[in-house]
């Protein structure tokens, strides 16, 4: 079926490259006043201006009147932890109170309080959380999205997992990509030696996960009290040889080496980068290797922010994520990402757009399929109350501007 929107106050992302944006031209978000848009199955036909409007065309389109709103290509979330077993609102009156993520870490809390409750809970529950969560997520405009085992910590808790994922992928119209993350923290029992865990991730996890065919990247949580960058090389190399490439946590919570490392070993990620020195800055900026800014989790947590406009002025390629989890993140929601980006990190709103958008869509490896609006690609958009200019988007942060949604060309109820 072909489908038309017309009467699109402001169209965005209308990219004609798919290549990430760096520097400068991430401020080259490209826009169209006044346009249409149509679809043909699942799939973007062609867009222009509303002067030309083809209708005679497509005699037998349905045509669908936007009324003046916008419309923008889905948000692409390129890091996520939506599957997890329960919220964790008592650590998070503890930070009210005043403990540090390190110190909820230290008390039993934090990452192995999720693998407790995970572990004990079934998998068909945890595939019904985690599909309520997607539902919200795609009502907020995500179209494209990465999630992380990484609160399993067993063999088979990993695994039931990225099972979970995998029936997401199978059901849901949103693309997904999975993420190994075994190395997300040491459980306790392997608290005195905890090269045994590094053993199990290599010579049980990494290969049951190959085998099974259940993720496409192996992400290490690279961090002082968690992983080393020599532990980080050990995993990511042994994933890389089964096709998982790399991306990593890097940089969250102090300069630990995992820029180096990630850009060392052409991971596709690098993620937070709160804690950068002028030497991972200069070293992200010089590489192929994408730098993916949570700034829910700098928010949640009340640490400083990661850099953005010294990573974007020395030429690093910037997406934009949620971190939706359950302990430093727990809101999926995009719009208030690049809301958090430009109000705290200074990026501009055209900057944020492509950040969550096209360089998203980098981050995922799937530029070829969505993350700007462009013949061909999946017609994964949705479409907005009318807004004044694209700035009044972020600025507007508190309100749901969002009036439809369309993945894979159909409405989404
Ligand atoms: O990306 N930093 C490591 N992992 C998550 C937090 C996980 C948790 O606290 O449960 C993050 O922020
Ligand atoms: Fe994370």
């Amino acid at each position: 079926m072909v489908c038309i929107y017309y009467n699109i106050g402001l169209l965005g992302g209308l990219h004609n490259s798919n290549a990430p944006l760096r520097g400068a031209s991430l401020a080259d978000f490209p826009c169209m006043k006044n346009a249409y848009l149509i679809t043909q199955q699942d799939y973007i036909l062609e867009y222009g201006s509303m002067l030309e409007l083809p209708f005679e065309k497509y005699p037998s389109a349905h045509r669908i009147d936007v009324a003046g709103g916008a419309l923008f290509p889905s948000w692409c979330d390129s890091h996520t932890h939506l599957v997890f077993a329960g919220s964790r609102e008592h650590e998070f009156v503890d930070k009210i109170k005043g403990l540090s993520y390190a110190e909820i870490a230290a008390k039993g809390g934090g990452i192995l309080n999720s693998a407790a409750k995970l572990q004990q809970t079934d998998e068909q529950e945890l595939y019904e959380l985690a599909s309520e969560r997607l539902s919200e997520l795609v009502q907020a405009g995500t179209g494209a999205i990465e999630i992380k085992s990484g609160y399993g910590l067993t063999l088979e808790a990993e695994l039931k997992m990225l099972r979970v994922i995998k029936r997401l992928k199978e059901n849901s119209p949103v693309l997904i990509r999975a993420t190994f993350l075994g190395a997300h923290a040491f459980p306790n029992q392997y608290r005195d030696n905890p090269d045994s865990y590094i053993q199990l991730i290599l010579s049980e996890m990494i290969p049951a996960v190959a085998k099974a065919g259940l993720a496409e990247y192996i992400d290490v949580f690279c961090e002082k009290g968690f992983f080393s960058p020599e532990q980080t090389v050990l995993i990511c190399e042994a994933g890389k040889k089964v096709g998982l490439r790399p991306r990593l946590h890097a940089n969250q919570l102090s300069v630990s080496g995992g820029v180096q490392v990630g850009v060392s070993l052409h991971a596709i990620s690098v993620d937070h980068l709160e804690a950068m020195d002028e030497e991972s800055i200069r070293v992200l900026g010089c590489s192929a290797t994408i730098g993916t800014l949570l700034p829910n989790a700098s928010y949640f947590l009340r640490m400083q922010d990661a850099p953005a406009r010294k990573l974007i002025d020395a030429g690093a390629i910037i997406a934009l994520a949620s971190d939706f989890n359950p302990g430093s993140a727990p809101s999926g929601n995009m719009n208030g990402v690049i809301a958090q980006a430009c109000i705290r990190m200074r990026m501009l709103p055209e900057e944020a757009f492509n950040a969550a958008t096209i360089n998203g869509a980098c981050a995922l490896e799937l530029e070829s399929k969505c993350g700007s609006l462009q013949a061909g690609k999946f017609a994964n958009f949705f479409i907005t109350k009318p807004i004044p200019s694209l700035a009044y988007y972020p600025y507007a942060f508190g309100s749901n501007l969002i009036n439809k949604v369309v993945l894979r060309g159909k409405e989404i109820q």
